[in-house]
């Protein structure tokens, strides 16, 4: 049985990339003495646990696409290209919309997209420079953010998504570079006015923040944390308390911005 590919089966995960699957397997042999002989014997019960384990891991870090489904996705940016060629900005940005519902993230801030940018820039100044980390789809709220001419460097765990995004920046002649890079094992070291750090916080490990937070070549980083349900929040009350201290420790001042589902910390480096 090859494990991979059956975690693979669930049709959210197809696009993850093996070596991360397989990372995730690996940890969890680690984690779990004894595990690695029973799965590699087939038995059932040991098999289900570790599908189920790893499935929920990668989920939880790989955030909730509906669905990832590239086909549709490339299908949406040919849609969209069309839009931009023929100058019909009207439709372009209804195009824009539709990829941003296609992740829960970017979707969840299609209300308030504008405002967003507008609070966080009010705060930071309009950049000439954008970081994204753990970008996902935020980079395609590009016409939200009200910037004409902008450096945008994109990193993203996944390198289909990474793939995706720099489609988007080349069919929207954006100066925009969109990388593989998983940020547990490296610090971006390209310079921006901004660093967009949005959800991730909560789901990468905490010296992996301060590494990162510490390393990063950036004027302000904009951080934030979902805060969609009252467990959400209450979960992350612990986190953020954690994060507000290292915050302390590396001396860095920051200011906060509340909206109706996300709080995010605008920090100055
Ligand atoms: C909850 S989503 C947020 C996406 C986007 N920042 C937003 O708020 O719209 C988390 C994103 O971080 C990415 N990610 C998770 N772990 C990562 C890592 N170690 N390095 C880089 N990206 C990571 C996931 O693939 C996913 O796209």
């Amino acid at each position: 049985m090859n494990l991979i590919e059956k975690i693979k089966e669930k049709r959210e995960l197809s696009y993850v990339d093996d070596a991360l699957v397989r990372e995730y397997i690996e940890e969890y042999f680690k984690r779990n003495p004894g595990e690695k002989e029973k799965v590699e014997a087939g038995e059932k019960k040991a098999v289900k646990k570790i599908l189920k384990s790893v499935r929920n891991s990668l989920r939880l870090v790989y955030g909730s696409f509906l669905s990832r489904d590239y086909l549709k996705m490339d299908e949406k940016l040919d849609e969209l290209k069309k839009k931009i060629d023929t100058g019909n900005t009207e439709d372009a940005l209804e195009m824009h919309k539709e990829i941003l519902r296609l992740h829960a993230s970017t979707r969840e801030r299609l209300s308030f997209y504008k405002d967003f940018f507008e609070e966080i820039f009010a705060l930071t100044g309009k950049p000439s420079s954008i970081l994204d980390i753990g970008a996902g789809l935020n980079p395609v709220a590009y016409p939200f953010m009200g910037l004409s001419d902008v450096e945008y460097n994109a990193y993203e765990l996944n390198s289909k998504d990474a793939a995706f995004i720099q489609k988007y920046f080349d069919i929207m002649k954006i100066d925009g570079k969109a990388e593989k890079m998983d940020i547990t094992k490296d610090v971006p070291s390209v310079r921006a006015d901004v660093c967009f750090a949005l959800k991730l916080v909560d789901i990468v490990d905490n010296k992996t923040v301060e590494r990162v937070v510490r390393g990063l070549d950036v004027k302000f980083i904009a951080a934030s944390f979902p805060t969609k349900t009252v467990s959400l929040r209450r979960m992350n009350v612990v986190r953020r308390g954690g994060f507000q201290r290292m915050l302390a420790r590396q001396g860095l001042s920051y200011e906060k911005i509340e909206f109706e589902n996300e709080l995010v910390y605008v920090i100055k480096k």
